[in-house]
């Protein structure tokens, strides 16, 4: 492949990843149609064991999205009206969003720059009375610091639900991400490491109660043929998004290998460039679910790349605690000031397993010039 500056190297490229798996893709969503399977059904019950066979937790159950699935997680935690949960504010809108939606309000804590994750040794002096719950973001793929973490949690009695929805088979310290708290979301959203042909998502966990809990809750609180228990929610997986994910599931060492590739490849090519990076322990598997770097004057960096036909991303251009949505938070800019930097400095490369050596390369060196060398 002959990369060069009129190329347009896209940020992510799912038609071509469709085109790889078309046939099997066809034939699975046939299967749905024939079964006339489309909610729940056999394709989301052999997903929901291959699943939590890949996140090596007892029980996996499938829902229509991540955010469903941090929000009946945290239902099962026992966190309501008037409690705290402790999480990061440099993650998407929804870790945040399902505390509110339990009627709790998030308590936002800063991040270790070196990986971006909530930072254990800020966490105890934000626990208070009314503290239930701890939810670390395994932010790009890369697992929180959860073993002092959980030491803490335990400690203070507090549940600890991980947001892996980024964190699709990564490992912490041999552990699976999705096995380490008391229960784990994951969502299936199309440019997931793991993504459906929609929306998905699912609640993994080794606890029969908490198990138990959000299958009745993903379907109107019901137990049996119209016996609700409790007012749940609609929150069932569809059959095509589990016949999908049980098709990329067979691909998903594959191209897990293959990110891990690529990011070898970033990393050794960016070496003495004028950037950060994040930070690998050498014990754990990141899933690299994105490739950030992190620069002064992003923006500029931004539009020369995309001068040179390089698309990139942000994630996340401003931590939960400055949106307008969380404007009532009472935490002032400034107050989380890692978050607040890596916000202002970060950006997402073009990362995904269909890339190309050459294209990486590409990437590489052109980031290179802009930002300088040592
Ligand atoms: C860290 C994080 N949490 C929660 C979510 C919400 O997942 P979903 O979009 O499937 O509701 C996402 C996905 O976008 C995410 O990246």
């Amino acid at each position: 492949m002959n990369v060069s500056a009129t190329t347009v190297v896209p940020y992510f490229d799912l038609k071509a990843e469709y085109a790889s798996l078309r046939d099997e893709v066809l034939a699975a969503l046939d299967r749905v149609c024939r079964n006339a399977s489309f909610i729940l059904g056999e394709e989301v019950e052999a997903f929901e064991k291959q699943f939590a066979a890949l996140c090596e937790t007892k029980h996996c159950v499938a829902l229509n999205s991540g955010t469903s699935a941090l929000h009946l997680g945290l239902l099962a935690l026992g966190v309501q009206h008037g409690d705290e949960v402790i999480t990061t504010t440099n993650t998407f809108l929804a870790t945040a969003e399902a505390i509110s939606y339990c009627g709790a309000r998030p308590v936002f804590v800063d991040i270790d720059p070196a990986t971006a994750n909530l930072d254990p040794k800020l966490i105890e002096r934000a626990i208070t009375r009314a503290t239930k719950a701890i939810v670390p973001v395994h932010l790009y793929g890369r697992v929180a610091d959860m073993d002092p973490i959980l030491e803490i949690a335990s400690r203070h009695h507090l549940g600890v639900l991980e947001d892996a929805c980024q964190a699709h088979g990564a490992r912490y310290r041999g552990r699976r991400a999705g096995s380490l708290g008391h229960a784990a979301a994951f969502s299936f959203y199309p440019t997931k490491n793991l993504g459906a042909y929609g929306e998905g998502g699912a609640l993994t966990t080794n606890d029969d109660r908490i198990a138990q809990f959000a299958r009745a809750a993903r379907t109107h609180g019901q137990t049996g043929r119209y016996e609700h228990e409790f007012v749940g929610y609609n929150y069932r997986m569809e059959g095509f998004q589990g016949a999908v994910l049980q098709v990329k599931l067979k691909h998903f060492a594959e191209a897990s290998a293959r990110r891990e590739e690529l990011a070898r490849a970033y990393r050794r090519l960016l070496a003495g460039a004028h950037l950060n990076l994040p930070y690998d322990d050498p014990r754990d598997e990141c899933a690299y679910h994105l490739f950030v770097v992190y620069v002064e004057r992003r923006d500029e960096v931004r539009s020369q790349l995309a001068d040179r036909g390089i698309e990139t991303a942000v994630h996340y251009p401003r931590p939960i605690h400055l949106q307008p949505a969380y404007a009532d938070c009472g935490v002032p800019q400034g107050t989380l000031p890692h978050s607040e930097r890596a916000c202002n400095r970060v950006i997402s490369l073009p990362f995904y397993p269909g890339l190309h050596a050459e294209q990486v390369e590409y990437i590489a060196n052109t980031l290179r010039e802009i930002v300088g060398v040592n």
